[in-house]
């Protein structure tokens, strides 16, 4: 019913003749994927991925956007400039920007909202830090970022939205949840999503994924849990061949 959705997040890595090797690589070992396939990568290799990925199966994600019109806002990038470019998919949230760049639950609706607007598919990042998951409020935290950033979005657009868990002592660690864990947590998440929504949207329309060290090596666990519905992939999205052995778990 939901179909899986990977999707890797380059995050500040690879210039753009990095990116269009890595990508001529992947292209032909993704190409049976059974799952949507998506890559995020830097502002200044989108247009590079756009025409890589052309007439394949493989989607093109910027990874975070403004939530602004146009106008004085130094550094940042709308909608309508992604939107230009051929970019579907965009994260917000991501715990890196929640941590290291003021991100929060009011500015992730925001730019959540403007990304709809524009026609973007939004990847919406939400998850707990170790202190947070230390003190048993795990489900305290995604319940409150999942219901700020769904703030005035209409039932309608919740198959244009994914929601990626993302641990954040999972990320870059190495540490991932087990698979329970994510699968609990995100079931979490799914009841919320049916509390702001309705019961069969939540279980019909809204994938998850899970990130935080998902790697070929333990994604086909991952994977087989009834709730999880794909990965957010850093570190293992580098590298064409293990980013396709997630991909193809
Ligand atoms: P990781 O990153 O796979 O390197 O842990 C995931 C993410 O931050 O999206």
């Amino acid at each position: 019913m939901r179909k899986p959705i990977i999707a890797g997040n380059w995050k500040m890595n690879k210039n753009r003749k990095d990116a269009e090797q890595l990508i001529t690589e992947l292209v032909p070992l993704v190409k049976d994927a059974k799952c949507d396939v998506v890559i995020c990568v830097p502002f200044t290799d989108l247009d590079t991925a756009v025409k890589a990925t052309k007439n394949t199966n493989i989607k093109v994600g910027a990874q975070n956007v403004h939530w602004a019109e146009s106008g004085a806002f130094t550094g940042e990038i709308s909608a309508d400039m992604l939107k230009e470019i051929g970019v579907e998919y965009v994260i917000i949230g991501h715990s890196e920007r929640r941590q290291y760049f003021g991100e929060t639950d009011e500015s992730v609706n925001k730019r959540t909202l403007k990304a709809l607007e524009a026609g973007l598919k939004p990847i919406i990042c939400v998850g707990e830090t170790l202190a947070e998951r230390e003190k048993g409020k795990t489900d305290e935290v995604v319940t409150r970022q999942t219901k700020a950033a769904f703030k005035d979005i209409p039932k309608e657009e919740l198959k244009n939205i994914v929601i990626a868990y993302e641990p954040v002592w999972a990320i870059g660690t190495g540490k991932t949840a087990t698979a329970d864990d994510a699968n609990s947590t995100i079931k979490v998440i799914r009841d919320t999503m049916a509390e702001l929504y309705c019961k069969n949207c939540a279980e019909e329309t809204v994938r998850i994924q899970y990130g935080g060290s998902m790697n070929p090596k333990n994604a086909s666990e991952l994977m087989a849990m009834p709730e999880i519905d794909g990965g957010l992939i850093g570190g293992a999205s580098l590298k064409a061949e293990d980013f396709s052995k997630v991909v193809n778990y």
